[in-house]
């Protein structure tokens, strides 16, 4: 087996605090509707095509190349929310850095003519979220060298060092988590996926206990070792913890991540197009988990976080579990498994047993969980549901706007608990044929007893094609809510 690389060639993008620009760099002017444009080198005819571009064609990115550097002027646009705003800034950032990079710029200066320190920002980590490219893999050397950008300065009175030092977090932590996402199983077992947040403790500063197979035998932890019957590879249990002196949480704030390294549907097997042939990225619950530790630590936020990440493969090896078994979870219940491809609750449901002996304050849980959450709202958020109260409910979603990893939230009512009764254990694996999603988060329901969220993240995880600054294949998603909600705790 190739041991997973720990090169770090997908984004090498860094933010820097910066002095005014010098004339042949490449600068990217962040400017209002009236800004005066003088100043930034620009001829008098170039001014008066960019004043143009603005006004009478209403474009709100126009680029310039004056062959020894290019110049980009973005328009700062208020839009009716300022999460929106800064949206469309990130996606303006992506598509100035493939321009950069389409003409191999390696670095580029913002200049903040707008005085708006999250506009600039925002501007920044589109561009460098953008430039992050899975190439470890190839070896043909232009492939390689596709995206060049590697340093942002950032020009501005606004923008403070911290600000910057947490977005190169931000894109650091995101990374980790795609390259994860991305990387196939092959390479990325439960074994090796353990390995990976251990590094990613060692180097953010967390701490990390793995739990070994004869471990999760003693623990008894039933749904994970189910899952684990038809794989050769073992399963392992991964705790992560950031506890730094002063922390501002008296109990622990849990997060809980899916995982599954690969998803083959076990017995109830997947088919192979637009289905199993992207299962690689059936952990990316997990890499959100690991990549918010990695950015909490990293960042020294003053709260007291836990990890958790149940992982295993899902095969139809000859011992694996069968549709119609009855299997006792860690915490004593018994639940009747009728598809062998409803594995993630039950991965899931041990760890959130397990989180009770921190009587947590808070437990949030990601995973790629359920399709039928994808085919509801797409890609283009995350499905949410859970009991926690209102002031944690609304602080996540507005970290879910803020970051645009937006949460949907569904009903969670009794009804839905109903269609997951068993004729012959506590429950089954599996609901009925619609609300697939909130069936699922209902199961998960059965292993809690603290205020908890569950995010499922189906739809969002991993993309077939690439949008804006999110990227093609693993997206990070969670990592950014996650980190953002932990600044503003
Ligand atoms: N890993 C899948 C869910 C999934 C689907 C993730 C699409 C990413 C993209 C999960 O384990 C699964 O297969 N769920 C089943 C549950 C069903 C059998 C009750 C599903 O959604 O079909
Ligand atoms: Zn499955
Ligand atoms: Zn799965």
């Amino acid at each position: 087996m190739i041991r997973m690389m720990q090169s770090k060639n997908e984004v090498m993008t860094f933010v820097k605090k910066s002095p005014a620009p010098s004339a042949n760099e490449n600068i990217i002017v962040l400017c209002k509707q009236n800004s005066p444009l003088s100043g930034f080198g620009l001829s008098a005819e170039e001014i008066s095509f960019v004043k143009n571009e603005f006004e009478k064609k209403e474009k709100k990115t126009v680029i310039l190349n004056q062959l020894k550097r290019m110049v980009a002027l973005q328009l700062l646009e208020k839009k009716a929310k300022e999460y929106i705003t800064l949206e469309t800034l990130r996606k303006a950032g992506d598509k100035i850095a493939a321009y950069l990079n389409d003409a191999k710029a390696e670095t580029v200066v913002i200049v903040d003519s707008a005085g708006d320190a999250s506009a600039t920002l925002a501007l920044a980590e589109g561009m460098a979220l953008g430039t992050y490219q899975f190439i470890r893999y190839k070896t043909k050397e232009a492939d390689k060298i596709k995206n060049k950008l590697n340093t942002i300065y950032i020009n501005s009175k606004k923008v403070n060092i911290k600000d910057i030092e947490r977005l190169q977090i931000t894109i650091d932590a995101v990374r980790e988590a795609r390259t994860l996402v991305n990387e196939p199983v092959s390479t990325l077992n439960a074994v090796q996926l353990a390995k990976e947040f251990q590094r990613m403790g060692k180097e953010a500063g967390f701490k990390v206990t793995v739990f070994d197979k004869s471990k999760i035998e003693s623990l008894k932890m039933g749904g994970l070792l189910a899952v684990n019957k038809g794989s050769i590879d073992p399963p392992t249990f991964t705790v992560m913890e950031w506890k730094p002196a002063r922390h501002k949480n008296k109990k622990p704030i849990v997060l809980v991540g899916k995982g599954v390294v690969y998803d083959t549907g076990g017995l109830s097997l997947k088919p192979t197009p637009n289905s199993m042939d992207y299962m690689k990225c059936d952990m990316a619950g997990s890499a959100a988990v690991g990549g918010a530790m990695y950015a909490i630590a990293k960042a020294k936020l003053p709260v007291h976080v836990i990890g958790l990440v149940p992982a295993t493969d899902n095969r139809p090896g000859g011992n694996a579990y069968a549709p119609g078994d009855v299997i006792r979870m860690y915490d004593g219940q018994m639940v009747e498994m009728l598809n062998a491809d409803a594995e993630g609750r039950m991965i899931l449901a041990d760890a959130l047993s397990y989180a009770k002996e921190y009587s947590p304050e808070l437990v949030i849980d990601l995973a790629t969980l359920t399709g039928a959450a994808a085919a509801a709202i797409g890609s283009f958020g995350i499905v949410a549901m859970g009991t926690a109260g209102e002031n944690a409910k609304n602080k996540l979603k507005n970290s879910g706007n803020s970051t645009y990893e937006r949460l949907a939230e569904f009903p969670f009512w009794d009804e839905y608990d109903e269609l997951i009764k068993s004729d012959i254990a506590d429950m089954k694996n599996m609901g009925g044929p619609y609300g697939g999603a909130i069936t699922a988060g209902k199961f998960l329901a059965r292993f809690i007893d603290y205020p908890w969220m569950h995010f499922d993240i189906a739809g969002p995880a991993f993309l077939q094609a690439r949008d804006s600054y999110r990227g093609k294949g693993g997206t990070g998603i969670g990592v950014r809510l996650l980190f953002d909600f932990f600044k503003k705790y």
